[in-house]
């Protein structure tokens, strides 16, 4: 791939100049330490757009005060390497004091689809989340932004978000990018050694067990979610937080309908770790 340099801005200013009157821009919003996940998302996006803009920034306002902010890997050159490599345009990289200077006041709240899973577990994550989101969106204003399905509810959480605020940006949502073992990519998988990862593929092997279940025709969630006990209940390094069939509202499902938009999450610690999966129902 030829390795174009991107632009690396930090100032709102220097975004804007950097942007002005230059077609379809997108945006892909990260907190870097870029694995394939990401690079999956900017080859899509490059495709779609005419300029490109990947952010970096770690975002303090969704960490809650017990959470790995201050550890949360950090790479910059590597991130380069990769951005050049996906051939983004402009790479934004704001200070924390850029996005929450000391007079910062304002928090977007989500209601609804931001309550259960996550939300209960990370009180206050998805302010944090659409609050930095809706404000790169007014930053960088692109006419489409893209997330990946890994986070399944975050991106419920903007799309509710961009709907409710009139938002006008298109939101993407593309498939989750998997190691082989089926371990879902993640900037936080870097906690984990290659043999700790390979445990971790448990959670994806659960969830690939309650898909196999549903296209068994089991339909009622209690049968569903045991399927993927019993695999996680295999190992005992798994601290689960929930394994959770919801709809597209985010909301426990008792009975599964043939909505295409049902999912099932998964939540668990291992080997300190907190780690996040989700997969699709779909009939056979
Ligand atoms: P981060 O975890 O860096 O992820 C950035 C984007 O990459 C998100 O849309 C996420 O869903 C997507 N992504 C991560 N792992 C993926 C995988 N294995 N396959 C496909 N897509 C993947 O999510 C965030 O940052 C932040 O919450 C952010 C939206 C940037 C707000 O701070």
């Amino acid at each position: 791939a030829a390795q174009v340099r991107p632009q690396v801005v930090r100032s709102p200013e220097a975004l804007r100049s950097a942007l002005s009157g230059r077609g379809r821009v997108g945006l892909v919003p990260t907190m870097g330490y870029l694995h394939d996940g990401h690079a999956t998302l900017m080859r899509r996006a490059r495709e779609v757009c005419d300029v490109l803009v990947v952010s970096i920034f770690v975002n303090p306002l969704q960490f809650g005060p017990s959470e790995d902010l201050a550890a949360y890997p950090r790479d910059l050159q590597r991130d380069l390497g990769v951005v050049g490599e996906a051939g983004v345009d402009v790479v934004f990289m704001p200070d924390v004091e850029t996005m929450y200077p000391p007079a910062f006041d304002t928090r977007v709240v989500v209601s609804g689809v931001s309550e259960g899973l996550d939300g209960a577990s990370r009180p206050g994550h998805f302010v944090g989340v659409a609050t930095v989101v809706l404000k790169l969106l007014n930053l960088v204003r692109p006419d489409v932004a893209f997330f990946g399905e890994k986070d399944w509810q975050q991106l419920a959480v903007l799309r509710q978000m961009v709907r409710d605020l009139n938002v006008p940006v298109e939101v993407v949502g593309l498939p989750t990018v998997r190691a082989p073992s089926g371990l879902a990519l993640s900037s936080r998988n870097s906690y984990l050694t290659p043999e700790q990862q390979a445990r971790a593929a448990v959670l994806s092997r659960a969830l690939t067990a309650v898909q196999e279940a549903y296209a068994g025709g089991e339909r009622d969630a209690a049968g569903l979610r045991q399927a993927g006990l019993d695999v996680l209940s295999a190992d005992p390094e798994v601290t689960l937080d929930y394994l959770s069939v919801v709809g597209r509202d985010m909301q426990e499902r008792e009975v599964v309908d043939n909505d295409s938009m049902t999912r099932v999450l998964v939540a668990a610690r291992m080997f300190g770790v907190r780690l996040i999966d989700n997969m699709p129902l779909v009939s056979a």
